[in-house]
């Protein structure tokens, strides 16, 4: 389809993004890949023209923008592209993702401390492939597909592997996976194999699976779509872009995110600072507040150390999906909450699990991770650092189906909060009456 805009001209000609290493500043072109700088090692991030674009884009752009209705401005994610990736059109392997939900939920908003009209969740389960991961997969392997990788690899908990195996089957690319023996929720495994990846499983953590795979990649030529890779993060960005949207860029006090990886805590500061720089938003944030697994929280505890000793955890959650004792995007997730007077907390699993029966229980329903938000929100205003009339927003990550054995394990406890197993009855209506009444 033919690019419309003149504005992508800017981005593509003098302004043109570039991938920058945080730590020494070398420069690589977009059209590269790389993991990680080739002269120091440290994270690399993709930098747009904001002071040219600036010009160009403002809410007029974006209402022009909202009413494209074509390829690929239907998609949530390159809906925002000069902010995204400079990648040509044929190369983009998008499966029309983002565009989530927005929730209000009174029952919600008294369980956590908050007034209704001021608590808002966004389901990024509502994506494709069931989690927020296709916003970066979408970018990941449409640049995978415009560097010509011959295949592409990830270390996943389960739903970066399957955000892969969907997206790279879409694209015709092989894909390999690395996923922890037996710490992956079975629906997010089988998602993963079923859509045509090799699925490895390594007798050890999430982080060591991210070990391997890098040294794999590097060895024999494979093309990394975890969360170092830069692009990941400038699709996971417009998570933040379409939230604001939606709230007609009344900015929030808070937005609550939990935190494994620390990808979306990172592209969450990185969204926010550009949307200021841009003119979207004002100079005062909102404040990111990331959300860890008890088991699993060295950011939690850096954080508590005023960020001075880093001490990597072995992790042990039942949110398998923030089960991270090592998280590489530290240097970046710590300037996100310097950027916008971010904070940590931590929850425990019997939080986590209780706030996931009450998320459930609306018919908004989440995995694991996806309720450590809602267990987190309601831990910060009980201490006082959410304020009752504050405006949040909680980013739910992960489809209520992508752990349904968490889910039976939970019902079945009738100790639990709300504990719903399936009732087994004689197939005769007299048994049934006398069940039901
Ligand atoms: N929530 C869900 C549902 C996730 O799958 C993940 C990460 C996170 C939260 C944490 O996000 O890493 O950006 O801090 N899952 C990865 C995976 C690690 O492999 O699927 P983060």
């Amino acid at each position: 389809m033919a690019v419309a805009a003149d504005e992508l001209e800017i981005a593509r000609s003098e302004g043109v993004a570039k991938v920058v290493c945080i730590g020494c500043g070398r420069h690589y072109p977009t059209q590269e890949a790389h993991d990680s700088c080739l002269s120091c090692g440290a994270l690399l991030e993709v930098q747009h023209p904001l002071e040219i674009l600036r010009s160009s884009l403002n809410f007029d752009w974006l209402e022009r923008r909202k009413n494209e209705r074509a390829f690929p401005y239907n998609s949530g994610v390159w809906r925002w592209r000069e902010l995204v990736a400079p990648f040509p059109d044929e190369t983009l392997v998008s499966r029309n993702e983002g565009n989530t939900n927005l929730y209000e939920d009174a029952r919600l908003a008294k369980y956590v401390g908050l007034q209704a009209d001021s608590f808002w969740l966004k389901h990024e389960g509502e994506n494709p492939t069931g989690s927020f991961k296709d916003r970066g997969m979408t970018v990941g392997i449409s640049h995978a597909k415009w560097v010509g990788a011959k295949y592409v690899a990830c270390a996943s908990s389960g739903n970066t592997s399957s955000a892969l195996a969907g997206y790279a089957a879409r694209a015709g690319i092989p894909a390999v996976t690395f996923v922890p023996a037996g710490k992956v929720a079975l629906g997010k495994l089988s998602q993963t194999f079923a859509y045509g990846a090799k699925t490895i499983q390594i007798d050890g953590s999430f982080d060591l699976a991210l070990d391997l795979v890098q040294q794999v990649c590097h060895a024999a030529g494979g093309y990394l779509v975890n969360s170092v890779n830069p692009f990941r993060l400038e699709g996971q960005k417009t998570i933040i872009f379409e939230a604001l949207d939606q709230l007609n860029w009344q900015a929030p006090d808070w937005i609550v995110v939990p935190g494994g990886n620390l990808g979306n805590t990172s592209a969450f500061g990185k969204a926010l600072y550009e949307l200021r720089a841009l003119g979207f938003l004002g100079q005062k944030l909102p404040r990111i507040a990331t959300i860890q697994a008890e088991g699993s929280a060295p950011f939690y505890n850096y954080y508590q150390n005023g960020f001075k000793d880093f001490q990597a955890v072995s992790p042990e959650t039942i949110a398998t999906a923030i089960r991270i004792g090592n998280p590489v995007n530290l240097p970046k997730a710590q300037r996100a909450l310097e950027w916008t007077d971010g904070v940590v907390e931590r929850v425990s699993d019997g939080e986590i699990m209780e706030a996931k029966y009450r998320l459930d229980r609306t018919g908004i329903g989440g995995e694991p991770a996806a309720a450590a938000t809602l267990a987190g929100i309601r831990k910060l205003t009980a201490n006082g650092t959410i304020q009752p009339g504050d405006k949040v927003v909680g980013i739910l990550t992960g489809h209520i189906l992508k752990d349904s054995d968490s889910i039976i394990n939970y019902h079945a406890d009738p100790a639990n909060p709300g504990a719903n197993a399936p009732i087994k009855v004689e197939a005769n209506l007299e048994a049934i009456l006398k069940l039901l009444n």
